[in-house]
């Protein structure tokens, strides 16, 4: 499939068939995928707790306020980040670079997060985003529809026992359409998005 194919066809579908099984091949290549995605620093912040267990997933339903996807999709992720991880044993994310390279590297990780709670969350969060993107592109062309979801991330931290230097990015949903989503419910155009030099 053409990455414009991938980007055209993927839609929010919210009504999934609840017979559709997706195998454990199937959530390890989408994770693989999503794994390549751009990270700062390639801290590769992202962590995906993957809602198997049926009380969990009933529970989770109850933290998206009753969205139907959370219990009829296939495969329920919530993408997390780990606030963190730049200082978890930061030399693996630069281990295949020249040793000046990941020195300087790592150097730079503790310079701009130690002292900067908003940017450690920021750039945790746009990475986890990435993969988020990454992951419904790559259902698309495995064949599979997606839904990103917000959720009361208060209660599904509790749900996914979420420790307290992680966050949560959004809920994923994946499997079959059962019914077609709307049409695009409005767009905005080129011209409204678009920004030439400066506001
Ligand atoms: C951060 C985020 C949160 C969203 N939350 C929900 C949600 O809770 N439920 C839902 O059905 N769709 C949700 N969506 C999907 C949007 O409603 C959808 O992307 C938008 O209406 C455009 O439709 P499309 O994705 O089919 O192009 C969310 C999307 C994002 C990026």
């Amino acid at each position: 499939m053409k990455v414009s194919d991938a980007i055209k066809s993927r839609r929010s579908v919210n009504i999934f068939d609840p017979a559709y099984k997706i195998s454990d091949a199937e959530v390890h290549e989408l994770i693989e995928a999503a794994s390549l995605s751009p990270s700062a620093f390639n801290i590769q912040h992202w962590r995906f707790v993957w809602l198997r267990d049926e009380a969990a997933l009933k529970q989770a339903k109850e933290a998206t306020w009753f969205q139907p996807q959370v219990t009829d999709a296939s495969l329920v992720l919530l993408v997390c980040l780990d606030l963190k991880a730049w200082q978890k044993s930061p030399e693996r994310y630069w281990v295949n670079a020249p040793a000046d390279v990941s020195e300087s590297m790592i150097n730079n990780i503790q310079q701009l997060y130690a002292s900067n709670a908003q940017l450690e969350r920021d750039e945790g969060m746009r990475s986890a985003a990435m993969a988020s993107m990454a992951l419904m592109l790559k259902a698309q062309e495995m064949g599979l529809d997606s839904c990103a979801m917000a959720c009361d991330f208060e209660k599904m931290s509790e749900v996914v026992n979420l420790p307290e230097d992680h966050a949560i990015c959004m809920v994923l949903a994946f499997g079959k359409r059962l019914q077609e989503p709307y049409p695009r419910p409005g767009m905005l155009s080129v011209d409204d998005v678009l920004i030439t030099d400066s506001f």
